[in-house]
């Protein structure tokens, strides 16, 4: 805590902050934290013209492309360049959350939290003249502005915005077309680009849900879910609270019942991203938290409940200046560290079906592990299972020598093909 006397933290926040687990010391390079902006495609010519305007120079972040730093203290809101819309103002961390997803050409992409709109910004700009974007925020006025981002960087043709509640937003990506008799009108669409998609489609089409039609087959590829948090990892944003007082930081960002409101949300909208997204896609959940609470704990719980979900590196991350999270696979960015915003990562795959399962093997008492199955068509045996456990995936668990595991209190023995991997056959032998 000594070190930490000399940050312009509030002693409420510090608290907060020792309660979860968090050494103030991450806030530390606070004061020093560059600012980031990310250049529009197609204005890289402009670097000189926008150095020369806002009178500084612009530091290419070497890990993360299109991204440039500048010292915390320039502002660009009124520059040419920014009103013009050449240049973003977007954190590293959160460029890296969205690097995270690996957009693809022509992927469909759900970005269920979206408003106000930078990380939808970016997946855009990503896609250039292929796939499409659609917008999630239960906040009409949040996605009105994230809608105004859209109309300000001419990025709107490929994307659809709803007003909905991410935990139950149900609709499939409108590549799909069928003659299903049921639709709904809610969520209610705010906006949507020329080739989003939705133009020339019925309200049957545009209002499929994922109830009459299979997600794995017909989901989105990729899946954003930037959940609502508690927002601690952005000291510039706690420190905003001298202003909104500190009252409002008790109630919005300190008080334990929100917080735990809050990871259930998470919970929820991740689960429901990952209903959406289809097999062999990917998901990445992001919170600006750095509490173990609402990140990996959240995550933890996920793959408790959701047997096909597996952990994944994050491939560009070997780059990044980032620490491991708690669990493995997961990352985090914090000021000290990353020279960025707090920000925490994980990224999830969906398999066709996984069993989660406990191992046993002699040496160690009990240890956990996810053993993932792949079949062409879910093995009804094993769908039935109870997921009792989470943690490594199967190539960890031959790794670790974990041979056997503990299933309903019964013993089991388990020999996995490695040649195979990843689709790896599970051999289940009742000792
Ligand atoms: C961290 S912000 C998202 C930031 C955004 N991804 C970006 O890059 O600009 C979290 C958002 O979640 C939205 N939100 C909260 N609860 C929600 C829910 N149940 N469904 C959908 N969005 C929700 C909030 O309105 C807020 O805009």
């Amino acid at each position: 805590m000594e070190e930490t006397s000399t940050l312009p933290l509030p002693d409420a926040f510090l608290d907060f902050l020792n309660e979860n687990g968090l050494d103030p010391s991450i806030y530390t390079a606070t004061d020093s934290t560059p600012r980031y902006i990310r250049l529009k495609p197609g204005c890289e010519a402009c670097v000189e013209e926008i150095e020369a305007e806002i009178k500084c120079k612009l530091e290419k972040v070497g890990w993360l492309p299109d991204f440039f730093s500048l010292p915390p203290d320039i502002q660009i809101a009124n520059s040419n360049a920014y009103r013009e819309g050449k240049i973003y103002g977007i954190d590293a961390a959160s460029g890296a959350a969205v690097s995270a997803l690996n957009i693809s050409e022509g992927d469909h992409v759900l970005d269920l939290c979206a408003a106000p709109g930078a990380k939808l910004c970016m997946i855009l700009d990503l896609l250039g003249n292929s796939g499409t974007v659609t917008g999630v925020d239960v906040t009409r006025h949040r996605l009105a502005a994230c809608r105004t981002l859209l109309q300000k960087y001419a990025l709107g043709d490929r994307c659809r915005l709803f007003v909905a509640d991410g935990t139950t937003f149900s609709l499939i990506p409108v590549r799909v077309h069928s003659d299903s008799k049921s639709w709904v009108q809610d969520p209610e669409l705010i906006f949507y680009g020329q080739h989003s998609g939705v133009v020339g489609l019925s309200k049957r089409e545009l209002y499929q849900t994922v109830c009459e039609n299979d997600a794995s087959s017909c989901g989105y590829d990729k899946v954003l879910v930037d959940a609502e948090c508690t927002h601690d990892g952005s000291i510039r944003h706690i420190q905003k609270f001298e202003h909104w007082g500190w009252k409002t930081l008790q109630r919005r960002v300190l008080n334990a019942e929100r917080t735990d409101s809050l990871t259930v949300l998470q919970l929820q909208l991740l689960s429901n991203g990952f209903r959406l997204l289809k097999v062999g896609g990917s998901l990445v959940y992001s919170t600006c938290s750095l509490t173990v609470a609402q990140n990996e704990d959240v995550v933890e719980r996920f793959l408790l409940e959701n047997a096909s979900a597996e952990l994944q590196d994050v491939e560009a991350a070997k780059n990044w200046p980032c620490r491991s999270g708690r669990i493995w696979k997961t990352l985090r960015f914090d000021p000290l560290t990353s020279q960025t915003s707090g920000l925490f990562v994980a990224k999830a795959d969906a398999a066709s079906v996984a069993v989660s399962m406990m191992l046993r093997n002699s040496n160690a008492e009990s240890s956990h592990c996810r053993v993932p199955q792949r079949y062409n068509k879910p093995n009804p045996a094993l769908a039935s299972w109870q997921i009792r456990s989470i943690g490594f995936s199967s190539t960890k668990a031959i790794e670790m020598g974990l041979e056997y595991f503990l299933f309903h209190d019964t013993l089991y023995t388990m020999t996995i093909e490695t040649e195979l991997l990843p689709q790896a056959k599970l051999v289940l032998l009742e000792l």
